[in-house]
């Protein structure tokens, strides 16, 4: 019990104030959801830019060791000041990251296929909930296969960890897939995000195209742009800065950082333009400064 000696009586109650906390929340299509889904919300979205540069190295749980990165041991904690969001899969966060980073986690949980495959589009949940809790998860990322083989069972997987995430607050990031024989048009991702959306998805990542600006304007929640092969530095930039200038609200990049030879000033430049409005012609001087 307190100690109640010299106790304070209660009479600063400022009753001229209004209830300070009226405020809209500031992620898209999220202002409905509970308190615990805006908390996560709010380590991956920055509430000054509402934006996040998230780093996507869960390219293991399918493509096994990738070229960049061979010691995500060295290579994720190096990256770690430039980004906001770690999303990885539990196997890799677990062993590689240090337990006392301040990073926000996007935890890959759809797994099943793998470079043998011919046809990627078939998975399975294989993180459950309980471990998603465990591994302090701000959002859990699931892979769909709108137009695929795959399609039902992956919007299958997409509803149960909805319906997880809803039950005890965790967002759920939808990832549109595109295969080799997918369509990867304007019609394309006008569809699959609308639809993984109204699954119920809180986040969708998903790929730059033309008329992205309306894929943006269709979507009731906040998209995140894949990276994609790895490109050129500088267009790489522009791809960020297209994505950011038609109102994507982040980047989910993988192989254009950790591919890159300068992959720390590649992660600061990205950060530039999703935090601090840079062109890309202003973040790719900035890369060049930086790596001279
Ligand atoms: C995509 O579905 C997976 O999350 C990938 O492992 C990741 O997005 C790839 O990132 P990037 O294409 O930027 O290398």
């Amino acid at each position: 019990m307190a100690d109640t000696d010299g106790l304070k009586v209660a009479k600063n109650y400022q009753i001229e104030v209004p209830f300070a906390n009226q405020t809209p929340f500031y992620v898209k299509g999220a202002n409905n959801l509970d308190w615990g889904m805006k908390k996560h919300l709010s380590n991956i979205f920055d509430p000054k830019s509402g934006r996040t540069v998230m780093f996507a190295f869960d390219h293991g749980y399918f493509m096994g060791s990738t070229a960049g990165l061979e010691r995500l041991d060295l290579v994720v904690p190096k990256l770690m000041p430039a980004i906001d969001v770690l999303m990885g899969t539990r196997g890799a966060i677990r062993s590689c990251i240090p337990a006392d980073c301040k990073k926000a986690i996007a935890l890959r949980v759809s797994s099943g296929s793998s470079m043998l495959n011919e046809d990627l589009s078939h998975e399975i949940i294989a993180v459950d909930i309980e471990d998603s809790i465990r591994m302090n998860a701000d959002c859990i990322a699931v892979q769909t296969f709108i137009g695929a083989d795959g399609q039902l069972s992956s919007i299958d997987n997409l509803s149960q960890c909805i319906n997880a995430g809803l039950r005890y607050s965790i967002p759920v990031l939808g990832v549109v897939a595109v295969g080799k024989d997918m369509e990867r048009t304007d019609r394309f991702f006008k569809l699959a995000t609308r639809i993984v959306a109204e699954m119920g998805a809180n986040i969708i990542k998903t790929y730059y195209c033309e008329n992205f600006e309306e894929i943006v304007a269709a979507c009731p929640v906040p998209i995140v742009v894949a990276g994609g092969k790895k490109l050129p530095e500088r267009e790489a930039l522009t791809l960020a800065y297209n994505s950011i200038s038609k109102g994507a609200s982040g980047l989910d990049m993988g192989r254009n950082i950790f591919q890159s030879e300068h992959s720390l000033e590649m992660a600061y430049s990205i950060r530039k333009i999703v935090h601090e409005g840079f062109t890309d012609k202003e973040a790719w001087e900035f890369y060049q400064d930086s790596i001279n």
